[in-house]
């Protein structure tokens, strides 16, 4: 049935259904330029122009920057090849503010020409809106998903680290706790005979009677190492000179001929444990060092801003396999027949209680540290 006869027999004419149809839509008519004929209320309500300030101006003055041309381009080869467009629109008010409009595109023809365009639309700003807060919803939740996810990696793998370190720390403070006490015997009994031996000696002999003293030093110290490892004590720190503390660090270092060490001139005054960053460089010096196999240099280079004492350790050694990089410093990871691997896991942990940071790239070959100065 013919929309017109149905009309007439509910009694109602073709103006006032359009009227009542359009009281609830926003409807605007254009040529087939798209300079605007006409508008209904609903249409200046939305869009904040007066009925004046809109007829025979061209429809884009509504154009919001949404859309790119090619949608533009796609509407108007539709209504101009004479079929219905229908789409969402947002468009942009007098006021600047925006809304989005549900719209049908009708071209009217006379004679085959098309001669108008009735645009007939629905306000879905607020649909619109629901829509963007809830994609920005899926948004944020993807992202924490993933950050969760990587921080449960993390954790994961932390917890695997920290339950093989405290293995390894229970190990090591038994076997350390069991040699400190044959090793004072042997440190007190070499003291107490020292001057009736030295008598005794050669120098070729002397000397060797040293190097068992100061081996027997360094023993002690590797031990007090673990066992402050594994108790995890409490740093002590005091303003030191660093450079004092890289020439101590320098002296446990076992060189050759062919290798020089080249230490900062400067000095920087740094508040940390002496003994313990000692230690940390002493096994970073030692590392480099060995991986110089008998002919190299290592530098320790040393700059500070405002917060930190920055350490640079490089050596002219082959490096470090890059799959290996992040492993070096989980506990038992040596590539030495001698090593125990557990070097770079005392220093990170020492230096990351002084609130540092340690890392590691290649070439050259760089351990760097940061301490903070106070
Ligand atoms: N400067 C370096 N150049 C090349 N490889 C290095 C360097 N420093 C560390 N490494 C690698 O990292 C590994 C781990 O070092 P780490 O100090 O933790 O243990 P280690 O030296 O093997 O044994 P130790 O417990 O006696 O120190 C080394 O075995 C070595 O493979
Ligand atoms: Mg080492």
């Amino acid at each position: 049935m013919k929309t017109a006869t149905a009309l007439k027999k509910l009694n109602l004419n073709i103006s006032e259904f359009e009227e009542r149809l359009f009281d609830h839509s926003i409807v605007g008519i254009t040529d087939n330029e798209g300079t605007i004929l006409y508008v209904n209320k609903n249409f200046c309500k939305i869009s904040k122009y007066s009925e004046d300030e809109l007829i025979g101006e061209n429809h884009n003055i509504l154009k919001s920057d949404e859309h790119s041309p090619k949608f533009f381009e796609e509407l108007w080869d539709t209504i101009s090849s004479e079929k219905v467009w229908e789409g969402e629109i947002k468009n942009k008010a007098k006021d600047g503010s925006y809304y989005w409009v549900k719209t049908v595109i009708i071209p009217i023809t006379d004679d085959k020409i098309i001669k108008n365009y009735v645009a007939i639309q629905n306000d879905v700003t607020k649909e619109k809106q629901i829509q963007q807060r809830l994609l920005n919803m899926e948004d944020d939740l993807l992202k924490q998903n993933i950050t969760l996810l990587s921080e449960v990696e993390k954790k994961s793998a932390d917890l695997v680290k920290s339950e093989r370190l405290a293995t390894i720390g229970t190990m090591a403070s038994r076997v350390a706790h069991d040699l400190k006490n044959p090793l004072t015997i042997i440190h007190t009994y070499a003291d107490m005979l020292t001057p009736e031996i030295l008598s005794k000696l050669d120098s070729q002999d002397r000397e060797k009677w040293f190097r068992l003293q100061t081996s027997v030093l360094d023993m002690n110290r590797i031990i007090e190492d673990v066992l402050d490892f594994a108790r995890t004590t409490e740093i002590k720190k005091k303003k030191s000179s660093f450079l004092s503390i890289l020439r101590l660090a320098v002296n446990h270092v076992k060189t050759s001929y062919g290798i020089v060490i080249n230490l900062p001139d400067k000095d920087i005054s740094v508040k940390c444990d002496a003994r313990k960053i000692e230690g940390v460089m002493s096994n970073l010096l030692s590392n480099a060092v060995y991986s110089l196999d008998g002919q190299g240099e290592v530098d320790v280079e040393t700059s500070s801003d405002s917060e930190n004492l920055i350490i640079k350790v490089k050596d002219s050694g082959p490096g470090i396999p890059e799959n290996d990089l992040e492993r070096i410093f989980e506990p038992m990871y040596t590539t030495k027949t001698t090593g125990t691997g557990l070097g770079l896991v005392i220093c990170k942990s020492i230096v990351e209680q002084h609130g540092g940071t340690i890392s590691v790239s290649n070439k050259p070959t760089t351990f760097t540290i940061t301490l903070p100065l106070h």
